[in-house]
């Protein structure tokens, strides 16, 4: 298209006095009629009311408008209602750029209505000169078939699996053991309401529902050998009882539970002496009780709730339940549980009561003074100090209990690698994120429940399988999934297969064809950005979101006064959130930032940092989520790793570093982004003369 031909319509809002309160809104709409490529620029009352969207469809027609430019609220809330609004009007919704001068503006520069009102039109320029070297873009439909796997056999999975089964899809659930039922296999009882239910009975129960479902075939003794493909389209390949046989599934969900952490030789005696055991290894005994047993200790907190890992969760339940347990065997049998806090959900209370009324007898040791344990004459002693007697109590013991905490399963690693998604340093897999997709993978088509997730109660555990299992029937439910059509595209024309794109993709959505060359699987792509950023040749372009667009945005912003302005690239997700609820609080920090969205902090390349630099900025701030939330997995990583390459270049060329700032921020983190930027400002030298 030629620049004669580009028509961009610029529609700026009032939001009632929200904008139109600080900005002065006719003057940015008549400084945005004088912008190269603008055809109609106009005031909106409430833009997102329903006359103003059909008047804004008028003007589209009316005026040939071929790119949008929105100057409201926030994109992350109001742009797909734009987006259907210009598609609805013949325009492509990819030809569409939102500005936001309400959280980004007038919310958070309220007594500087002059500067605000700068700001706003520089943001509006910045929106227009991107919106010219805007392309069409599409979505990606993928189809989605009904067959779903589950990885984990134990309560999560087979709760998943009957759920996806009860829709009326296939579920094929694939364990590693011999027997379905997982981590309850290991245990003698659980705790429901007053009673104890024998975990045998919940496990056969459930089991012999699943075994006779219709729509599920369990695979016991089998492993995952390869998986390959997307949502949709995954082709497995499994290791049935030595057998190889291959699935074609559309959607996974992991349930593969977790596993104690073994304490360290040694530690309280454990492994020198076998009166000492774990929660789990008191679970065997429970079954098979030795007589002769007078003194049971337990300690809680083992190697959990420290510098290195949090509040195993579950470790106070369980060991009320298994005093409990052991006092029903031989009421006179002495238990003394050693604790630090006792953290026990409301329904737990009760079996909290039982126990204090069974005589169970409850020591709190401070944080920094564990128990220890003594062996005398052939027998073990605990030294405990209890912080409510003020003193230090010797309990003799004929089996010692340790409540470990736990970490992911055995397979963890090998599952990572099959499906591509992340876990903690526990071998917990990583959610999405931790409010928004709770059990969901960043890759679609995957979501995870139980204890794979987390440490959790049984309750818990088959709750969570029931959500995994609706996450994953969406998409069989709908029959496709529609992904959106910011993906990356390469130009091969320069690319020598050097091999850095296809390395470092988080999804592995570059694959390499037959001739050595990247090719993109966009059903895989995220547009994160990650790989345009990183190829030396630059001839990787994202669709919404290319270099020459950024560039566009900066050049843009730096036009005037740039020695003033601070270039800050935010992130979609955390950052764009953190600066919506530093709008949405109020709070005031200074006008200087010009903020350009994209969609991961990984997208932003050491060349926009030095443009930005060689056109005068004062800085250049890089914000996005905290570690490990990147909603593209390993994004924000990427990013920081390339920000101190990028501050080693800028200070070869006589840039000071220091200029170039990050912030790492939650959705919540308002206030973290507004003292960002009162702290680059000063430490800038800003402060003077605030633009
Ligand atoms: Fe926020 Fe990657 S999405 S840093």
């Amino acid at each position: 298209m030629n620049d004669e031909d580009i028509r961009v319509g610029v529609f700026v809002c009032d939001c009632g006095s929200n904008i139109a309160g600080v900005v002065n809104v006719p003057e940015v709409v008549d400084y945005a009629k004088g912008l190269k490529g603008v055809a109609f620029a106009d005031e909106g009352r409430w833009s997102c009311s329903v006359d103003a969207l059909a008047s804004m469809q008028e003007s589209i027609k009316e005026h040939q408008i071929n790119r949008v430019v929105i100057a409201a609220c926030t994109p992350r809330t109001h742009e797909p209602l734009f987006k259907a609004t210009v598609k609805e009007a013949g325009v492509n919704p990819y030809l569409l750029e939102f500005v936001s001068i309400r959280e980004q503006v007038s919310w958070v520069h309220r007594s500087e209505p002059e500067t605000a009102t700068q700001k706003a039109k520089d943001l509006v320029k910045m929106g227009v000169a991107k919106a010219i070297l805007l392309e069409e873009g599409e979505e990606i439909r993928l189809p989605v078939a009904t067959d779903c796997m589950i990885i984990g056999g134990g309560m999560a999975g087979m709760t998943a699996a009957l759920n996806v089964a009860d829709q009326g899809f296939n579920a094929y659930i694939i364990e590693k053991e011999q027997k379905l039922g997982g981590l309850l296999n290991s245990i003698s009882t659980v705790s429901h309401d007053h009673n104890e239910i024998l975990a045998a009975d919940i496990v056969k129960a459930k089991a012999d529902i699943v075994e006779s479902h219709p729509n599920i075939k369990v695979y016991t003794n089998t492993t995952i050998e390869a998986v390959e493909g997307y949502i949709g389209n995954y082709k497995v390949t499994l290791n049935a009882n030595k057998k190889s046989e291959k699935l074609d599934i559309s959607t996974v969900i992991v349930a593969t539970g977790m596993r104690e952490i073994t304490p360290e030789q040694g530690q309280f005696q454990y492994g020198d002496d076998p009166r000492v055991v774990t929660q789990l290894q008191l679970e065997d005994r429970l079954k098979h009780w030795e007589s002769g047993i007078k003194d049971v200790v337990i300690i809680n907190c083992v190697n959990s709730k420290n510098e290195t890992r949090g509040c195993c969760a579950i470790g106070c339940p369980i060991s009320v339940k298994n005093a409990l347990t052991i006092k029903k065997i031989k009421k006179d049998i002495n238990v003394h549980i050693l604790y630090r806090d006792l953290s026990m959900v409301k329904d737990e209370q009760i079996h909290l009561q039982a126990a204090k009324a069974a005589g169970i007898k409850f020591i709190r040791f401070p944080d920094d003074r564990y128990p220890e344990v003594i062996k005398n004459n052939g027998n073990l002693m605990v030294n405990v100090y209890d912080i409510l007697l003020g003193r230090e109590l010797k309990i003799p013991s004929d089996l010692l209990v340790l409540t470990v905490g736990f970490k992911g399963s055995d397979t963890v690693e090998q599952v990572k690698g099959h499906l591509k998604v992340s876990s903690n340093p526990d071998g917990f897999f990583q959610e999405a994120h931790i409010k928004l997709g709770p059990l969901d993978f960043a890759s679609d088509g995957i979501s995870l429940c139980g204890c794979a997730r987390n440490p959790k109660s049984l309750k818990e555990t088959c709750e969570e399988g029931i959500g995994a299992a609706m996450r994953a029937s969406i998409p069989m439910k709908n029959g496709y999934i529609e992904a959106e059509g910011i993906v990356a595209d390469i130009d091969l024309t320069h690319c020598n297969s050097c091999s850095i794109c296809w390395k470092r993709c988080p999804y592995s959505a570059i694959k390499v064809n037959e001739h050595k060359e990247p090719v993109v699987i966009k059903a895989l792509c995220k547009g994160c950005g990650l790989c345009a950023a990183d190829c030396p040749k630059e001839c990787i372009t994202i669709v919404h979101y290319s270099d020459d667009q950024i560039f566009a945005q900066v050049e843009a912003a730096l036009e005037e006064n740039a020695q003033e302005k601070i270039i800050a690239f935010v992130c979609h997700w955390c950052a764009l959130g953190g600066v919506d609820m530093a709008g949405v609080s109020r709070l005031q920090y200074p006008t200087n930032a010009r903020l350009i969205r994209v969609m991961c902090s990984a997208r932003v390349s050491i060349k926009m940092i030095e443009h930005a630099f060689e056109l005068g900025t004062a800085g250049v701030l890089v914000a996005g989520c905290e570690f490990p939330t990147c909603h593209y997995i390993t994004g924000n990583y990427a990013a920081e790793t390339r920000l101190k390459r990028a501050r080693k270049k800028l200070a070869k060329k006589g840039y000071d570093p220091d200029r170039l700032w990050n912030t790492w921020c939650s959705a919540a983190d308002g206030p973290k982004f507004a003292n960002v930027m009162r702290g680059m400002i000063k430490k800038l030298g800003l402060e003077q003369g605030v633009f």
